[in-house]
């Protein structure tokens, strides 16, 4: 099962992702999280120690990893070097675990889709390939609101693209362009998450003003989660109402995509 979390900045991504890995995780599944976001902070989220965490490297900046597999050195334009690089042995070697779940820091990959052909973009875009469509376990991304990057032919394996919203207009907005970007790499599965709900009002809002778009769950503002943001600890390990709305998830999910007992270890 391969899922992509995108959404307006601060709207719970990193959250759902994190939580959602976990609960993976302890149900039996091999599970990868992709931390897509550049501004990377999944690891907490999934509990990662400060101590292990602080050390880890994004792909994109590790430049002799770079060089290596691309056969140019990142920086320099205009030389050439391998669009296909080797990178089946990445996950296993660069990934940093806890709970289960194993985790990869992307680091800067560039939006502009066509735009930038460098070395370090070659390598992130054939390891993602790799990842969606090579391998055989739960992949979690953690993504920004821009998910160009995925590319046509890779987007095309993601089994679900979750779209999260709170109850704020721009964060509709958000979702909207996002629905449309999604549509336009050739996502099939584009789903909402409602995040941050307070009353019954907030929920029909959303629905109301996204009915193009299924939602799979609706998640409550919870002091818990803010608390354990505050504090550097998953919010799986203090919010257990957050994680009874994300088995919710994980079955809709299931029920969507269809084949989530594939993948089981
Ligand atoms: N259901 C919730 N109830 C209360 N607080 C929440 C909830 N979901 C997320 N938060 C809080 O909202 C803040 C933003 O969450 P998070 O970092 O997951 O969002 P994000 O979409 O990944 O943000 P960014 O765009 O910066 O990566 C955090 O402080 C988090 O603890
Ligand atoms: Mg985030």
């Amino acid at each position: 099962m391969k899922i992509a979390i995108s959404g307006k900045g601060g709207v719970g991504k990193t959250t759902i992702a994190g939580t959602l890995a976990r609960l993976f995780a302890d149900e039996g599944y091999k599970v990868l999280a992709i931390d897509a976001d550049p501004d990377a902070n999944l690891a907490s989220t999934i509990g990662i120690p400060d101590e292990l965490a602080k050390n880890i490297v994004p792909l994109s900046a590790m430049k002799d990893l770079v060089e290596e597999r691309t056969g140019a050195k990142p920086g320099f334009p205009g030389g050439l070097f391998k669009l296909n690089p080797k990178v089946d042995d990445i996950p296993d070697k660069f990934c940093t675990g806890a709970f289960g779940v194993r985790l990869l820091v992307m680091g800067t990959v560039d939006k502009g889709g066509m735009g930038c052909i460098c070395p370090e973009n070659a390598l992130l875009r054939s390891l993602m390939r790799h990842l969606l469509i090579d391998r055989d376990e739960v992949v979690i991304m953690d993504m920004e609101a821009g998910i160009e990057h995925l590319g046509r032919g890779t987007a095309e394996s993601v089994d679900a693209l979750l779209v999260v919203v709170e109850p704020s207009s721009r964060s509709i907005q958000t979702a909207r362009s996002i629905k449309k970007l999604a549509e336009d790499i050739g996502i099939k599965r584009i789903f909402l998450v409602i995040n941050k709900i307070r009353g019954g009002e907030e929920e029909a809002y959303l629905r109301e003003n996204l009915p193009e778009l299924p939602i799979l769950v609706s998640i409550k503002e919870s002091p818990e989660i803010r608390l354990a943001d505050l504090e550097g600890i998953s919010p799986y390990d203090a919010d257990q109402s957050l994680v009874r709305q994300l088995k919710t998830l994980k079955k809709e999910l299931e029920r969507v995509i269809g084949h989530g007992s594939r993948v089981r270890s």
